[in-house]
Order: C-alpha cells, then sequence, then structure tokens
C-alpha cells in the first residue's frame, strides 16, 4: 500500500517594511545593523541575525568565517547561541536576517541554510515555543510563523526515541 502525500507551506510576503509592526521593523534595523559587524572576509556576504525575546531584549549574531571554512560559523546560530549562553530561560519569540553585500542589503531576503534550520528547530523544542522568523530584502520582506514550516518532517528529540526490536 502506498499513500502519496503532500506538505503545503505558508507565508506572508510584504512589498515593504512599513506595513509590519514596530517591533518586527525595529528587529530588521537591528539584523542590518548586525550584518555591518560580520567577519565574512571570504565570501563578503555579511550575515546579521536579530533575536526578540519574550522580555523585550535584543539579542545579536553574525557569520564569524575561518580560512578552514567548515569552522565558520552562520548568523543565525551565533545569535541562538547567544541566547543560550546568557538568556537561557527566556524564550525567544522572534528572530530577523539580513544580509549585506558590496551593493548594500540584498535585494531579495536570505533564507537560512539547513544547518540553521535545524537549530533553529531545536531551539523552538528546547523552549516549548514557535519562533516567528523574518526575512528581510531590499525588494520584499518574508514572515514566517515558525521554524516548522521551512523544516518539515523534521529530525528531533522524538526521532532518538526508538522501539527495540526484541
Ligand atoms: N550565511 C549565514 O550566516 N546565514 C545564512 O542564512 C546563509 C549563509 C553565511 C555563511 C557564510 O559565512 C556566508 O553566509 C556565505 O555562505
Amino acid at each position: 500500500m502506498a499513500r502519496k502525500k503532500s506538505i503545503t507551506i505558508s507565508y506572508t510576503e510584504y512589498d515593504t517594511t512599513d506595513q509590519l509592526e514596530n517591533s518586527d521593523k525595529l528587529l530588521i534595523e537591528e539584523a542590518v545593523e548586525a550584518a555591518g559587524n560580520a567577519y565574512a572576509p571570504y565570501s563578503n556576504f555579511r550575515v546579521g541575525a536579530a533575536i526578540r525575546l519574550e522580555g523585550g531584549t535584543i539579542v545579536k549574531g553574525v557569520n564569524v568565517e575561518n580560512a578552514a571554512f567548515p569552522s565558520g560559523i552562520c548568523a543565525e546560530r551565533s545569535a541562538i547561541a547567544a541566547v543560550v549562553s546568557s538568556y537561557p530561560d527566556q524564550k525567544p519569540v522572534a528572530i530577523a536576517i539580513a544580509a549585506l553585500t558590496d551593493n548594500g542589503l540584498t535585494d531579495e531576503p536570505v533564507t537560512p541554510c539547513g544547518n540553521c534550520r535545524q537549530v533553529m528547530a531545536e531551539e523552538e523544542s528546547r523552549t516549548g515555543s514557535q519562533i516567528k522568523i523574518i526575512l528581510s530584502g531590499k525588494k520584499k520582506t518574508i514572515i514566517i510563523e515558525s521554524i516548522k514550516s521551512l523544516l518539515p518532517l523534521q529530525f528531533s528529540k522524538n526521532s532518538l526515541k526508538f522501539t527495540p526490536l526484541l
């Protein structure tokens, strides 16, 4: 017996950030500002992430590259590591991501890489709370309500529970 299944994701696209809530607009500005601090001499693609915690605190992260390429880290994961390091008991409610190239903010929003999606999924699982994802470029901004939409069929702590064969 075979069952064909499909998964639909939904998100909202905005033409300008004027249509966003003020707190989300501010979070994008923080992400852009953080991107200016990125250490990305190899790709020249500077990414900033800004996380708003439930109490309103904003925690930022940037990509930090390395001559040994796999040792570099993305902005999203460095921001989450900063949250867990300094505010382990405050739930992230939103993350804004933005990237700068030589021409300034990218035209299109940057979507997180697979590694970062997995780490964001773990953060939602750790805190038991969904994180709004705000991706912003010059031409448009995308808002996704939870990492679940960006990482369907996710590997999680439940995946580690297995039924012994015996
Ligand atoms: N990068 C991020 O920091 N976040 C993303 O969502 C995509 C990629 C970084 C990794 C690397 O330093 C550079 O951007 C080019 O891939």
